[in-house]
Protein backbone atom coordinates (compact mmCIF):
# COMPACT_ATOMS: atom_id res chain seq x y z
CA UNK A 1 0.00 0.00 0.00
CA UNK A 2 1.40 3.63 -0.85
CA UNK A 3 1.26 6.12 1.54
CA UNK A 4 2.41 10.28 1.30
CA UNK A 5 3.71 11.10 4.26
CA UNK A 6 4.68 14.84 4.77
CA UNK A 7 5.35 14.87 1.20
CA UNK A 8 7.64 11.39 1.37
CA UNK A 9 6.66 8.22 -0.33
CA UNK A 10 6.15 5.79 2.69
CA UNK A 11 4.28 2.36 2.33
CA UNK A 12 4.00 -0.40 4.50
CA UNK A 13 6.35 -3.21 4.89
CA UNK A 14 5.34 -7.34 5.11
CA UNK A 15 6.83 -9.12 7.91
CA UNK A 16 9.44 -10.99 5.07
CA UNK A 17 11.13 -7.39 4.84
CA UNK A 18 12.10 -8.09 8.18
CA UNK A 19 16.08 -7.95 6.71
CA UNK A 20 15.12 -4.55 4.89
CA UNK A 21 13.93 -3.05 8.42
CA UNK A 22 17.33 -4.51 10.18
CA UNK A 23 19.91 -2.87 7.39
CA UNK A 24 18.39 0.17 7.76
CA UNK A 25 18.23 -0.26 11.80
CA UNK A 26 22.37 -1.32 11.90
CA UNK A 27 23.57 1.94 9.25
CA UNK A 28 21.47 4.15 11.09
CA UNK A 29 22.92 2.81 14.28
CA UNK A 30 26.59 2.51 13.19
CA UNK A 31 26.16 6.19 12.36
CA UNK A 32 25.14 7.40 15.84
CA UNK A 33 27.54 5.54 17.26
CA UNK A 34 26.18 3.16 18.90
CA UNK A 35 27.55 0.72 16.68
CA UNK A 36 25.22 -2.30 15.20
CA UNK A 37 22.10 -3.53 16.15
CA UNK A 38 22.28 -6.10 18.96
CA UNK A 39 21.12 -9.95 18.76
CA UNK A 40 18.77 -9.15 21.64
CA UNK A 41 17.44 -6.13 19.50
CA UNK A 42 16.69 -8.38 16.34
CA UNK A 43 14.56 -10.92 18.46
CA UNK A 44 12.96 -8.10 19.97
CA UNK A 45 11.74 -6.86 16.52
CA UNK A 46 11.40 -10.54 15.27
CA UNK A 47 8.81 -10.98 18.40
CA UNK A 48 6.61 -7.76 17.85
CA UNK A 49 6.36 -8.41 13.91
CA UNK A 50 5.31 -12.22 14.79
CA UNK A 51 1.94 -10.81 15.97
CA UNK A 52 0.16 -9.86 13.44
CA UNK A 53 -0.97 -6.81 15.11
CA UNK A 54 2.16 -5.20 14.82
CA UNK A 55 2.42 -2.43 11.39
CA UNK A 56 5.73 -1.98 9.90
CA UNK A 57 6.20 1.63 7.80
CA UNK A 58 9.02 2.26 5.17
CA UNK A 59 9.96 5.58 3.54
CA UNK A 60 11.11 5.29 0.03
CA UNK A 61 13.56 7.48 -1.86
CA UNK A 62 14.57 6.67 -5.84
CA UNK A 63 12.73 3.06 -5.04
CA UNK A 64 14.65 2.26 -2.29
CA UNK A 65 13.83 1.67 1.25
CA UNK A 66 15.77 4.65 3.33
CA UNK A 67 13.12 4.63 6.79
CA UNK A 68 11.53 2.54 9.02
CA UNK A 69 9.79 2.45 11.84
CA UNK A 70 7.11 -0.29 13.30
CA UNK A 71 3.83 0.22 15.60
CA UNK A 72 2.81 -2.59 17.53
CA UNK A 73 0.41 -2.76 20.28
CA UNK A 74 2.47 -2.79 24.17
CA UNK A 75 2.43 -5.40 25.81
CA UNK A 76 3.48 -5.99 29.80
CA UNK A 77 6.78 -7.55 30.68
CA UNK A 78 8.93 -5.69 28.18
CA UNK A 79 6.62 -6.60 25.51
CA UNK A 80 6.18 -10.42 25.91
CA UNK A 81 3.59 -10.43 28.38
CA UNK A 82 -0.81 -9.42 27.80
CA UNK A 83 -1.99 -6.19 25.62
CA UNK A 84 -2.15 -3.01 27.55
CA UNK A 85 -5.50 -1.37 26.87
CA UNK A 86 -4.98 1.54 24.76
CA UNK A 87 -1.51 1.79 24.38
CA UNK A 88 0.76 1.60 21.19
CA UNK A 89 4.24 0.98 21.13
CA UNK A 90 6.30 2.80 18.57
CA UNK A 91 10.10 1.01 17.88
CA UNK A 92 12.72 0.98 15.57
CA UNK A 93 12.71 4.32 14.11
CA UNK A 94 15.21 4.41 11.97
CA UNK A 95 16.94 6.55 8.62
CA UNK A 96 19.74 5.72 6.80
CA UNK A 97 22.24 7.92 7.48
CA UNK A 98 22.94 10.06 3.76
CA UNK A 99 18.68 11.24 4.33
CA UNK A 100 18.93 12.53 7.81
CA UNK A 101 17.61 15.93 8.25
CA UNK A 102 14.85 15.83 5.60
CA UNK A 103 11.88 15.23 7.78
CA UNK A 104 11.87 11.71 7.00
CA UNK A 105 11.79 10.27 10.49
CA UNK A 106 9.01 12.92 11.23
CA UNK A 107 6.95 11.73 8.21
CA UNK A 108 7.42 7.73 9.46
CA UNK A 109 6.88 8.72 12.89
CA UNK A 110 3.80 10.93 11.88
CA UNK A 111 2.44 8.04 9.74
CA UNK A 112 2.48 5.45 12.88
CA UNK A 113 0.43 8.04 15.35
CA UNK A 114 -2.27 8.27 12.35
CA UNK A 115 -2.08 4.45 12.35
CA UNK A 116 -2.76 4.90 16.25
CA UNK A 117 -5.43 6.63 15.70
CA UNK A 118 -7.26 4.44 13.25
CA UNK A 119 -6.32 1.55 15.39
CA UNK A 120 -8.24 3.52 18.62
CA UNK A 121 -4.59 3.86 20.62
CA UNK A 122 -5.24 6.58 23.17
CA UNK A 123 -1.58 6.90 24.14
CA UNK A 124 1.80 5.41 22.32
CA UNK A 125 5.11 4.95 23.99
CA UNK A 126 8.77 4.78 23.04
CA UNK A 127 11.71 3.92 24.48
CA UNK A 128 14.81 6.77 23.44
CA UNK A 129 18.08 6.64 25.14
CA UNK A 130 19.35 9.69 27.05
CA UNK A 131 22.27 10.36 24.90
CA UNK A 132 20.19 10.54 21.34
CA UNK A 133 19.39 14.32 21.60
CA UNK A 134 18.49 14.13 17.73
CA UNK A 135 16.03 11.36 18.35
CA UNK A 136 14.76 13.28 21.12
CA UNK A 137 13.98 16.53 19.99
CA UNK A 138 12.07 14.75 17.04
CA UNK A 139 10.16 13.39 19.62
CA UNK A 140 9.53 16.14 21.39
CA UNK A 141 8.83 18.66 18.55
CA UNK A 142 5.77 15.78 17.67
CA UNK A 143 4.55 16.08 21.25
CA UNK A 144 6.19 13.06 22.69
CA UNK A 145 6.55 14.02 26.35
CA UNK A 146 9.34 12.20 28.87
CA UNK A 147 7.70 9.95 31.61
CA UNK A 148 9.61 8.95 35.13
CA UNK A 149 10.08 5.62 33.71
CA UNK A 150 13.69 4.43 32.74
CA UNK A 151 15.69 1.00 31.57
CA UNK A 152 18.70 0.30 30.67
CA UNK A 153 19.38 -0.78 27.09
CA UNK A 154 21.13 -3.87 26.08
CA UNK A 155 24.91 -1.86 26.28
CA UNK A 156 24.16 -0.61 29.72
CA UNK A 157 22.80 3.30 28.77
CA UNK A 158 20.11 4.77 29.85
CA UNK A 159 16.70 5.02 28.62
CA UNK A 160 13.55 7.16 29.09
CA UNK A 161 9.69 6.13 28.20
CA UNK A 162 8.30 8.85 25.77
CA UNK A 163 4.51 8.79 25.53
CA UNK A 164 2.23 10.80 23.18
CA UNK A 165 -1.86 11.31 23.97
CA UNK A 166 -3.58 10.28 20.51
CA UNK A 167 -6.41 12.87 19.48
CA UNK A 168 -9.28 10.41 18.36
C1 LIG B 1 16.95 9.84 14.88
C2 LIG B 1 16.75 9.66 13.38
C3 LIG B 1 15.69 8.57 13.14
C4 LIG B 1 16.24 10.99 12.79
O1 LIG B 1 15.97 10.81 11.40
P1 LIG B 1 15.80 12.06 10.41
O2 LIG B 1 15.08 11.59 9.20
O3 LIG B 1 17.09 12.74 10.24
O4 LIG B 1 14.83 12.95 11.30
P2 LIG B 1 14.04 14.25 10.80
O5 LIG B 1 14.76 14.91 9.68
O6 LIG B 1 12.60 13.87 10.54
O7 LIG B 1 14.04 15.12 12.10
C5 LIG B 1 15.20 15.21 12.84
C6 LIG B 1 15.52 16.64 13.08
O8 LIG B 1 14.62 17.59 12.54
C7 LIG B 1 13.92 18.27 13.62
N1 LIG B 1 12.66 18.62 13.05
C8 LIG B 1 11.91 17.86 12.23
N2 LIG B 1 10.89 18.60 11.79
C9 LIG B 1 11.01 19.84 12.33
C10 LIG B 1 10.28 21.04 12.21
N3 LIG B 1 9.20 21.15 11.43
N4 LIG B 1 10.69 22.12 12.92
C11 LIG B 1 11.76 22.04 13.71
N5 LIG B 1 12.53 20.94 13.81
C12 LIG B 1 12.14 19.85 13.15
C13 LIG B 1 13.99 17.32 14.68
O9 LIG B 1 13.65 17.83 15.90
C14 LIG B 1 15.48 16.96 14.54
O10 LIG B 1 16.31 18.03 14.80
P3 LIG B 1 17.80 18.29 14.17
O11 LIG B 1 17.74 18.28 12.67
O12 LIG B 1 18.16 19.64 14.67
O13 LIG B 1 18.68 17.21 14.67
C15 LIG B 1 18.06 9.30 12.64
O14 LIG B 1 19.05 10.22 13.02
C16 LIG B 1 18.56 7.88 12.94
O15 LIG B 1 18.24 6.95 12.20
N6 LIG B 1 19.35 7.73 14.03
C17 LIG B 1 19.88 6.41 14.40
C18 LIG B 1 18.78 5.49 14.92
C19 LIG B 1 18.13 6.10 16.14
O16 LIG B 1 18.78 6.62 17.04
N7 LIG B 1 16.78 5.98 16.19
C20 LIG B 1 15.99 6.45 17.32
C21 LIG B 1 15.84 5.34 18.28
S1 LIG B 1 14.79 5.80 19.64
Amino acid sequence: MKLQGDGFPLRRGAVSELDIAWAIWCEANIAAGRGPGSKATLGRIKRRLAFGTTTLFFAVQDGESVGVTMLAQAREKSGDGNPVDGLGHLSTVAVKPAYWGRGIARALVNEALNEARVRKFERVQLWVNAWNARAIRLYEFLGFRQTTDQQLDDYGKLMHRYEISVEL
